[in-house]
Formats: C-alpha cells, sequence, structure tokens
C-alpha cells in the first residue's frame, strides 16, 4: 500500500490550479487589505502613521506600475482624483524614467507591484527619489525591494500568488489605491465626512459581491468558453473604470489563452476598432451601471447595438436588473449593484473567469503560460 503525496496538488488546496485558487480568493484578498484600516467609518492607515508630510505639500500623484499591476493603477486613478482632488496620472515604469518627466518634491510617486521585485518599477522609483520626489509602494511582499526603496508603503494583503498572472494581487491593489485615496482626502480635507463613510461601505461590500459574482456566474462562463475554444481573436470594450477593466480582461486572455486580445475605450469604436468588428466576432462590453453620470450607460448600449448590426457576438458584463442590454446581447454576466467606482472590482471577476475557462478549454496549463515569469527582474 503507498500514499502518493503531491505537494503541489496539496498546495492547489483541492483546485485545478492555483490561477482556480486564487481567482476563488479574491473576496479575502480585498477584504484581508481592508482589514485594520477602517476606525470608526473612516480610513487610517497604520504603516502612513507619522508620514502626513508625504501628502499634504503634494500637487500631483504619478502612479507607476506594469502589466495587470498598471491596469490597477488606471483603475484607482479615477477615485484617487475625485477623491483628493490630486491630478493623477498612470504611466507604465519602463517609459516613464525615459522621458525626463517633470517631477520634484511636490510629486508623489506611487509604485505598484505585486512581487515589488519588477526591475522597471524599481528604476523607476530610484529615478523619482533622484529627482527629488515622494515615492511610496503598494506591494504584495512583505520586506520586498520597491518597498525598501520607498518612503512609504501600503501592503496588499492578497497572500502569495503562485499563478503567473496576477488576478487576487489585482483587486487587492485596486483596494489598496481606495485606502490610500480615502486616507489621504481626510488628511487634506477633500471629501465630505458622509461621502467618506459612503465609500468605505461601499469597499467593506466588495467582498461579499465578487463572492456572488463567483456564485452565480462560474459556470456559465466556464460553459460558453468551451464552446469558444477554436476563437481567434476576442474585443473588450469599456468605458470610465471600465476601460481599465477591458485592458485587464485582453491582456489576461493573451496571457493564458495566447488569443489575440485587445481592449479599447468604447468612445473610440468608432474612431477605427469597429472596423476589426465582422459576423461572429465575440466582443465582451463592460456596461457603466445606468447610475453613472453623464450618459454613459446609454451612450455604451448604443455602441453594443453598433457592434451587434455588425453581427459581433456581445457578452456584456451588467449590473443587476440592467434590462436595456438583453435585446442585443448574446451572453449577460451580472454583478451585483454598486457604487459605479466600485464596480471593476466587480466586474472584473467574470473576466479573470473567462480567461481561465478558455485557456483549460484550449488544454494549456493556466499557471504557467509560454515565455512568460511571474516576476521579471531584468530590463
Ligand atoms: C509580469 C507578470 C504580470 C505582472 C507584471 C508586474 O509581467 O507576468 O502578471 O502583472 O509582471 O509584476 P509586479 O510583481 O510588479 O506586480
Amino acid at each position: 500500500f503507498e500514499v502518493h503525496w503531491d505537494a503541489s496538488a496539496a498546495e492547489k488546496g483541492g483546485w485545478s490550479s492555483f490561477m482556480a485558487k486564487e481567482v476563488s480568493e479574491e473576496p479575502e484578498a480585498v477584504a484581508n487589505t481592508v482589514r485594520g484600516r477602517v476606525h470608526d467609518g473612516q480610513v487610517v492607515i497604520p504603516e502612513l502613521e507619522g508620514l502626513d508630510d508625504l501628502f499634504t505639500g503634494i500637487r500631483r500623484i504619478i502612479v507607476v506600475a506594469c502589466g495587470t499591476a498598471a491596469y490597477a493603477g488606471q483603475t484607482g486613478k479615477y477615485a484617487l482624483e475625485q477623491w483628493t482632488r490630486i491630478p493623477t496620472d498612470v504611466e507604465l515604469a519602463h517609459e516613464f524614467r525615459y522621458r525626463d518627466p517633470v517631477i520634484g518634491e511636490d510629486t508623489l510617486v506611487v509604485s505598484i507591484s505585486q512581487s515589488g521585485e519588477t526591475m522597471d518599477t524599481l528604476m523607476a522609483v530610484k529615478y523619482a527619489r533622484e529627482q527629488g520626489a515622494k515615492t511610496l509602494s503598494i506591494c504584495n511582499t512583505q520586506g520586498a525591494t520597491i518597498p525598501r526603496e520607498s518612503d512609504a508603503v501600503v501592503y496588499t494583503h492578497a497572500g502569495p500568488e503562485v499563478a503567473v498572472a496576477s488576478t487576487k494581487a489585482f483587486v487587492a491593489q485596486i483596494t489598496a489605491l481606495y485606502l490610500l485615496g480615502l486616507h489621504v482626502a481626510r488628511l487634506r480635507g477633500s471629501l465630505d465626512a458622509d461621502a467618506a463613510a459612503q465609500a468605505v461601505a461601499e469597499l467593506e461590500a466588495v467582498p461579499e459581491k465578487i463572492q456572488l459574482v463567483l456564485e452565480n456566474e462560474q459556470q456559465h462562463i466556464e460553459q460558453f468558453s468551451r464552446w469558444m475554444a477554436d476563437t481567434q481573436s476576442v474585443l473588450f470594450l469599456g468605458r470610465h473604470v471600465g476601460y481599465p477593466i477591458a485592458l485587464e480582461g485582453a491582456l489576461k486572455l493573451k496571457e493564458i489563452s495566447y488569443i489575440h486580445a485587445e481592449g479599447f475605450a468604447a468612445g473610440e469604436l468608432k474612431h477605427g476598432p469597429i472596423a476589426l468588428v465582422e459576423p461572429g466576432q465575440p466582443v465582451f462590453v463592460i456596461v457603466p451601471s445606468p447610475r453613472h453620470s453623464g450618459e454613459l450607460h446609454k451612450k455604451v448600449v448604443s455602441n453594443i447595438q453598433e457592434i451587434r448590426a455588425r453581427g459581433a457576438r456581445v457578452i456584456v458584463v451588467a449590473e443587476e436588473g440592467d434590462a436595456a442590454v438583453l435585446p442585443f446581447a448574446d451572453e449577460v454576466l451580472r454583478i451585483p449593484l454598486a457604487d459605479p467606482l466600485f464596480e471593476p472590482l466587480l466586474a472584473v471577476v467574470p473576466l479573470h473567469i473567462f480567461a481561465m475557462g478558455l485557456s483549460t478549454a484550449k488544454g494549456l496549463d493556466v499557471d504557467k503560460p509560454r515565455n512568460l515569469a511571474k516576476s521579471v527582474t531584468v530590463e
């Protein structure tokens, strides 16, 4: 009698892959990142105690990161700017230091890195410090090089991420940016107390809502990704906070299923991408909540009609109860109601499941995609 002990299978805790396990941990990644940082309905990040000077004198925030972490930055920009009223830009770390950026002591450079070891991001942080900017790192790995090279660190508590494609770290990074935004807004008095309390309540409700997406949509997505195994290309459209989510959905698909995928801002459709739409072309559309200001919902529904009229196979990610999308969608993936700024934390979940489903349907190694490394420690 022999007992076969497979250490790797044990670490996966019954899941078929690390990525499947890590997607299932997205609710905890958010909850653990928030834990200990809310006091009496206000965000106070203990690690930033005594560091108020980092935030009071600044006039600009520049977020630097690579890959999925950069999309987390692009997503967080909307809330950071809205809550702190500090102009915020997001830049790929490897582009940043080669363009002689105008930065100085009134600039806070926020780096985002799961590993804390990405060379391009590290070099951007070092460069920013040399120019006299203040630096803060959002990182998932205790004691990694990037936080050691920064003036301050806000750790994401997603737990170790093993799969090369980043998932639970992504939602934790957005969460950390939101916490940072609320912390800074409190220091600067840029957000009224009711709005801040409302944002905290929304953030605290996210884990349960992600759990609902996993429970309600996982099987459905896995099913239709199976019949899409031969798909050659997939497009993703989003607007406002849904735009970086479209980019992230496309990146994840490229990374683990080797399918050509592009994400676009939905408003760009008529400026080019619509030329790609031919009968049968799968297009994911992240539909903004009807409660979004500026009629974004209506505009994206009209984009859906345009691509549908050209034969696209439309897969929408839309909030519960949004019936306007029904007549034009081949598949509808539902996310629970949330304040529009918090929707990306929910809308990305079906896209992570889809990339995994398609990779599995193609018989690929979900955790170890070809040519990619979990952490790129060379320039
Ligand atoms: C590599 C990984 C990506 C990751 C990026 C940034 O390209 O394959 O999944 O998003 O690096 O990594 P970091 O550790 O800095 O977040």
